[in-house]
């Protein structure tokens, strides 16, 4: 599932022929690897304070040489739209000298009701960062964060500024109070029990195999009929496999016997597992309606409520849902699937405040084009121009998913709750 194209115009004579010709060069992105540095040079920011606790160089004056390795623009108190002029000012000096991979990351504050041209302020950032992520070129992004109070984005700016968000791209993540991190960057899940469903193989096997590396003990869960693939992801972890029909009926009691006899509970869930049975309506069978229905959205209602009543939900627990853009934008030929994922958004906004009670959280993850078995089944034309469709012009990889997945199950991600996080490289269909 290697992406021939990106591979082509990056080789030295595709290059020439794609400046050339004016095709688009689609960026090899800047992704984590243990032990690199959070960014590869310095930033600039109009407020250095806002990379506090962040092991960056950040620079607050720009000498119109460097190449920045991100810009950071600190707008939480932008209150009129005048308020806005300094940013244009910031970035149109500076954005020529972003560097590949670079980001763009501006903090704002979320519109709370109270006065319409503040509101209307803090909006502007939204439609700024979503139209910037679309200029940007050469692999960088841009993202806005939105600070609730005195919450701490720390957590949210490690994650944008480092190569873990390489395929999040023109995404708004509000941000509210939460625990001061504490936890090692390098193994932030030290010491958890994770579990992750549909992990015999594609963004689940990923999601494990990041969660191990950053320092859980990953118990990965899937079909009996996957078995095989499943004892191989488990051996590559040094984790233990649970072979398990979600959609059954005895799921929820299994999943949480076992967790709470073998493992003493559980600290991360990653939901994962899920199907495609793609029809248009007018043609849809009830097979093909509810066995979607039932192992994408249902069963996670039906585990996500067991866990909540129960002990074995560790309290600070995360919980992770995978949706997909598709439940954001609609797509041809998958009403069932857009139903479950629209479905599995609309749940963790719901749980969000039970899942604070216990200083838990939940969040979803809406993925759009991830070069996996499932993307592959799709007929030849379609994938590749699915894609491109993008601002990144490329498919994303399952190890962006897990890198987000293994952020947002992070102890110092806990002002992060109730929200949806699309890995999708700025996807240029729907929202
Ligand atoms: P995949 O088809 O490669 O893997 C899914 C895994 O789930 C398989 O190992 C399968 O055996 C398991 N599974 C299916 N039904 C199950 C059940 N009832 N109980 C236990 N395990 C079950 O899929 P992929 O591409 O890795 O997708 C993972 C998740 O990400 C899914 O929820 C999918 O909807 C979502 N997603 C994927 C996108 C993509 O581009 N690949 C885009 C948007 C969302």
């Amino acid at each position: 599932m290697n992406d021939k194209y990106l591979n082509l115009v990056n080789s030295p004579a595709g290059k020439a022929v794609a400046s050339r010709v004016g095709l688009p060069r689609p960026a090899v992105l800047r992704r984590y690897r243990p032990g690199a540095p959070l960014l590869p040079g310095p930033a600039l920011a109009n407020n250095a304070g806002v990379a506090k606790g962040l092991d960056i160089e950040v620079r607050d004056a720009d000498d119109g040489e460097i190449r920045w390795a991100a810009l950071l623009y600190d707008a939480t108190d932008a209150a009129a739209v005048s308020d806005l002029v300094p940013l244009r000012e910031f970035f149109a000096g500076t954005l020529r000298r972003l560097a590949a991979s670079g980001r763009v990351v501006v903090l704002g504050r979320p519109p709370d009701g109270t006065d319409p041209a503040v509101d209307a302020t803090r909006q502007a950032l939204d439609g700024i960062v979503r139209s910037l992520g679309k200029e940007l070129r050469a692999g960088a992004t841009a993202n806005l964060v939105l600070v609730e109070g005195d919450a701490s984005p720390e957590s949210t700016l490690r994650f944008l500024l480092s190569g873990r968000s390489a395929y999040v791209d023109g995404q708004t993540i509000r941000v509210g109070p939460g625990v001061a991190p504490t936890e090692d960057p390098a193994r932030p899940l030290d010491g958890k029990v994770a579990l992750v469903t549909g992990a015999a193989r594609g963004i689940g096997a990923a999601i494990a195999e990041v969660l191990a590396r950053d320092g859980a003990r990953v118990v990965v869960a899937d079909l009996p009929m996957a078995g095989e693939r499943l004892a191989e992801v488990a051996n590559r972890i040094g984790g233990s496999t649970l072979q398990l029909d979600i959609a059954g009926p005895e799921a929820p009691a299994t999943l949480l016997g076992h967790l709470g006899e073998r493992h003493g509970g559980v600290d991360i869930v990653i939901h994962n597992a899920g199907i495609t049975r793609d029809k248009l309506l007018a043609n849809m069978k009830s097979e093909q309606w509810d066995s979607v229905l039932a192992v994408n959205l249902e069963s996670q209602l039906r585990i996500n409520t067991a866990l909540l009543g129960s002990a074995v939900l560790h309290f600070g627990a995360r919980v992770v849902c995978l949706a997909s853009t598709s439940g954001i934008a609609g797509n041809r030929g998958q009403t069932n699937y857009a139903a479950s994922k629209a479905g599995v958004i609309g749940m963790v906004r719901s749980y969000a405040p039970a899942f604070a009670r216990r200083d838990a959280t939940i969040n979803a993850i809406a993925p759009g084009f991830i070069d996996t078995d499932m993307t592959h089944a799709m007929p030849f034309a379609t994938r590749e121009v699915a894609r491109r469709l993008n601002s990144l012009q490329q498919a994303g990889l399952p190890v962006d998913v897990a890198e987000t997945a293994a952020w947002l199950s992070s102890p110092s991600a806990g002002g992060v709750n109730g929200q949806v996080v699309r890995v999708c490289g700025q996807n240029l269909v729907g929202a």
